[in-house]
C-alpha cells in the first residue's frame, strides 16, 4: 500500500492499510491504501456521492457491540452478587425506528422521553412492557399514549403528575407502573446543563428533607403514590448527569437511594422493587480521553449496592440504567464537505498576529449543537484522502449566521486543503442528530447506517419541500 503522508489517527502513522483508526472513530473505521476513510466497509466518497452531506452516519455494528457490552458486563455482574439487571438504551441520544430495533435485538429496553421518543419504540415493535416514560412535564396525551401502550413504567416527576397518572389511570380501569424520580443531591457530570440531581434544577423529587425537617419531598411522592389504587410504585429512579467518567457519583447517588428504600419500607412496609440508576456514562471524544469501562463501573455500583443492602438489612432490588451516550455516541460519524476555505489573520492574547484557515463546511450548529452549547470539542480529520502538506491552524465552522457556530475550535489540518474535500467529525452520534434544528431553515441531514459493506437511509435528509409543507400560514 501507499503509507498516508501524515497521521491518520494520533499516534498512528504511518497506518496498515485496513487497521482501525481506533477512538474516538466507531470500530470498524480503516483508511484504505489512497487514504480515503472508511465506515462499515464503505468508503466517504461513495457515501457523499450516494446520500449527500452532512449526513450522519451510525456503524451498526459498533452501535450493537456497545449495547450488548452494557448489558452483559451490568447483568454478569450484578447477577454474580445475586440480583437482576436490565439496560434501557435512552433513547433521547438519538431514536430512529432501526435503531430502536438495534438496541432491542441486543436485549436492551427502551427509555423515551416524549411522545415523540415513545411513537418510534412502538413503530420499531418493542413491546410496552419494555418501554419507559420519562419527563418533567409530561402531556395527558402522552401519558395516555403511555397507557394505552402497556408501557412498562412511567417515571414520575411531581406530586401534580402522580395525581395525573392516576387520574388518567383510573378513567381508563388500568394500574399505571411507576417509578419515583428523586433527586439525591450530587453534582456529577460535564457542563451545569447536563448535570441534573443536584438540588436547584427540575429533574425529581429531593430526599433531603427542608431547614424545618419532616418528609422530604420524596417520601412524600412516594406516600401518595402508595395511597393511590391506580398506581402501582415498582421503584425508584436516579439519573445524576450525563457524560460522567467518575463512579463515585453513581456509588453515592445508589446509597441514597437505597436508604430511602430503607426508610420507606421501615414507614410503610413497602419494599421497593427496583432502583433504577439512570444514565451518564461518558465517552472520549478527543483521540486519548477516556471512556467508561462497563465492566469497572458495573464493579463500582455493584459492590456499593451489595455493600449499602446488607449495611440497612435489606434484600437486594432489581437494578437498571439508562446508558444513552455511550453507545450511540461513538458509533456515530458527521461527514461534512468543505465549502468556503478562509485564512483570518488573528492576534492572540499573547499580541503575536498568526493565521487561522476558517474551513466552512456544509452544515453546523444546526446538526451539532453541543460546542455552542457546552462547548463540547470534537476530533476530525480529512476524509476522502490523506495529505502530505503542511498542516496548518484550522478552525471548523458551519454555515450559519452566527460567529459562534463552530462545529471544532482548534485543529491542524493539510494546508492544501480544497472546497470539495470530506470533513468527517467523530463520536457524533449521540445529541447530534436528536438535538438537530432547522436554524436558518436548514434541512436536518439523514441518519444512514453503515454494515458490512453496505449503506442504508435510516431517516432521510429533509428537504425545502418537508419545511415548506409544514408552513401552512
Ligand atoms: N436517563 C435519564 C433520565 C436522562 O435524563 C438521560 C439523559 C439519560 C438516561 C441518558 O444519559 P446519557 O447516558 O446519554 O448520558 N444533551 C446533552 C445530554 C443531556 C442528557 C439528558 N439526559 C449532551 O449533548 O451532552
Amino acid at each position: 500500500m501507499n503509507a498516508p503522508a501524515r497521521p491518520v489517527a494520533d499516534g498512528v502513522w504511518p497506518m496498515a492499510e485496513g487497521a482501525p483508526l481506533g477512538a474516538p472513530w466507531p470500530s470498524s473505521a480503516t483508511r484504505v491504501a489512497d487514504g480515503e476513510m472508511v465506515l462499515g466497509g464503505v468508503g466517504v466518497r461513495a457515501l457523499a456521492a450516494e446520500h449527500g452531506t452532512p449526513a450522519f452516519l451510525m456503524d451498526e455494528a459498533d452501535f450493537r457491540a456497545r449495547a450488548r457490552g452494557f448489558r452483559e458486563a451490568f447483568q454478569d455482574t450484578f447477577e454474580a452478587i445475586g440480583t437482576s439487571l436490565d439496560v434501557y438504551y435512552a433513547g433521547k441520544a438519538l431514536l430512529t425506528v432501526a435503531i430502536a430495533r438495534w438496541a432491542h435485538e441486543e436485549g436492551l429496553r427502551i427509555d423515551t422521553a416524549s411522545g415523540g421518543e415513545l411513537a418510534v419504540a412502538l413503530r420499531a415493535g418493542v413491546p410496552g412492557e419494555d418501554i419507559g416514560l420519562h419527563g418533567n412535564n409530561k402531556s395527558d396525551d402522552e401519558i395516555v399514549a403511555a397507557l394505552e401502550a402497556g408501557v412498562g413504567q412511567i417515571i414520575v416527576d411531581s406530586l401534580p403528575e402522580i395525581d395525573r397518572v392516576a387520574d388518567l389511570a383510573a378513567e381508563r380501569d388500568v394500574v399505571a407502573p411507576v417509578l419515583l424520580r428523586v433527586a439525591v443531591g450530587v453534582h456529577a457530570g460535564g457542563h451545569r446543563y447536563i448535570s441534573t440531581a443536584h438540588e436547584d434544577q427540575k429533574f425529581g423529587l429531593s430526599v433531603n428533607a427542608g431547614p424545618e425537617g419532616g418528609d422530604s419531598p420524596a417520601v412524600v411522592a412516594a406516600l401518595r403514590i402508595l395511597e393511590r389504587p391506580s398506581l402501582r410504585l415498582c421503584g425508584i429512579h436516579s439519573h445524576i448527569g450525563s457524560q460522567i467518567l467518575d463512579d463515585a457519583g453513581f456509588v453515592e447517588a445508589a446509597r441514597a437511594v437505597l436508604r430511602l428504600r430503607a426508610h420507606l419500607a421501615a414507614r410503610t412496609g413497602w419494599l421497593c422493587d427496583e432502583i433504577d440508576l439512570g444514565g451518564g456514562y461518558g465517552i472520549g471524544y478527543l483521540p486519548g480521553e477516556e471512556t467508561v469501562d462497563p465492566h469497572a463501573f458495573a464493579q463500582a455500583l455493584a459492590q456499593a449496592v451489595a455493600g449499602v443492602a446488607t449495611e440497612l438489612g435489606t434484600p437486594l432490588p432489581r437494578i437498571s440504567i439508562e446508558p444513552g451516550r455511550s453507545i450511540a455516541g461513538p458509533a456515530g460519524v458527521t461527514l461534512y464537505t468543505v465549502g468556503t476555505l478562509k485564512p483570518q489573520l488573528v492576534t492572540g492574547e499573547d499580541g503575536e498576529t498568526f493565521t487561522r484557515l476558517y474551513v466552512s463546511v456544509d452544515g453546523g450548529m444546526s446538526d451539532n449543537i453541543r460546542p455552542a452549547l457546552y462547548g463540547a470539542r470534537y476530533h476530525a480529520e480529512l476524509a476522502n484522502r490523506v495529505s502530505d502538506a503542511e498542516p496548518v491552524l484550522a478552525r471548523v465552522v458551519g454555515k450559519h449566521c452566527e460567529s459562534g457556530d463552530i462545529v471544532i475550535q482548534e485543529l491542524d489540518l493539510p494546508g492544501d486543503l480544497r472546497a470539495g474535500d470530506l470533513i468527517a467529525v467523530a463520536a457524533t452520534g449521540a445529541y447530534g442528530r436528536s438535538m438537530a434544528s432547522n436554524y436558518n431553515l436548514l434541512t436536518r441531514p439523514p441518519v444512514v447506517a453503515v454494515r458490512d459493506g453496505a449503506s442504508r437511509v435510516l431517516v432521510r435528509r429533509e428537504t425545502v419541500e418537508d419545511l415548506l409543507a409544514l408552513d401552512v400560514g
